[in-house]
């Protein structure tokens, strides 16, 4: 079993994708919904919020854990893989969506590179140190989106402030002739507002999405990693979790991760 683990449910957008290129897996989703957001929280709380979490997978039997979620791959992934998995569980994995995410803008060819993303996420420069060590001459601009995240997790990106509020974010991004190729959806909530980005983005810039992305990159760790590949159970089983309230999970995951789930109320403690 795979597990997957977010502050709410944006990793669904994650999970979906990957879901779709390696159906044959068995997935454990776990949303800390009674705890979300973690964009705006210090790093010692979601250090210790994303360790509870990923602690609670591997009980669960997971030997492999995706964090998806940007702020704690951002502010929590590194201490867990450098501190926790060696002492605790070192034969199973921890891996992020920043790596991933990092390789791809890099293998396209991009230039400069424009980042929107959590305020936690562009504070901690997680994304510029993992470019800088791939690709030093990457130019990269980065804007924090603090109302996008509500506006999805409260179901109104089709309302009229949406737009109103992406072109706020972007005219900053874009502003001042910086000439930006590629732009980086750096959250796991913005693929829902994808076509809001494709009508107001400029039309030569690249949208990446980070689902089609790491889905891509598990797929070829798990080719060049048998050890962990091999102790995957194959049942297609998915297991959806959450600590808050499930019948709220139930409704608003069908737009995150598009098909109809059925989730489990648990305690992270
Ligand atoms: N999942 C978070 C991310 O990708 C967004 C939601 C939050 O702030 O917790 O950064």
């Amino acid at each position: 079993m795979i597990g997957f683990f977010d502050s709410g449910f944006g990793g669904l957008t994650i999970l979906r994708s990957v879901v779709e290129l390696l159906p044959e897996y068995d997935y454990c989703y776990l949303g800390d919904n009674a705890r979300v957001p973690y964009g705006n929280r210090s790093q010692g709380i979601v250090f210790e919020f994303t360790k509870e979490a990923v602690d609670f997978l591997f009980r669960k039997g997971c030997p492999l854990i995706i964090i998806a979620c940007n702020t704690s791959s951002a502010k929590a992934l590194r201490r867990i893989q450098q501190e926790y998995l060696p002492v605790v569980y070192p034969d199973r994995r921890v891996l992020g969506v920043i790596r991933p995410s990092v390789e791809e803008v890099v293998e396209q060819g991009c230039r400069k590179l424009g980042i929107l993303a959590t305020e936690g996420v562009v504070a901690s420069e997680a994304y510029i140190t993992e470019i800088k060590k791939l690709s030093p001459a990457v130019k990269i601009y980065q804007e924090a989106c603090p109302l996008l995240v509500p506006i999805v997790e409260t179901g109104e990106q089709d309302g009229e402030a949406t737009d109103l509020i992406i072109s706020k974010y972007l005219r900053r991004l874009f502003g001042q002739d910086k000439d930006i190729d590629t732009l980086l959806l750096a959250c796991t909530h913005y693929p829902i507002l994808r076509k809001h980005f494709e009508r107001l983005v400029p039309h030569q810039v690249i949208i990446l999405e980070q689902g089609p992305i790491v889905a891509r990159k598990l797929k070829d760790y798990l080719i060049r990693h048998p050890e962990i590949e091999q102790k995957l159970s194959r049942r297609q089983a998915r297991a959806f979790l959450t600590t808050d309230a499930s019948v709220r999970f139930n409704r608003l995951a069908l737009t995150f991760f598009g098909e109809p789930v059925s989730s489990h109320l648990v305690s992270l403690v």
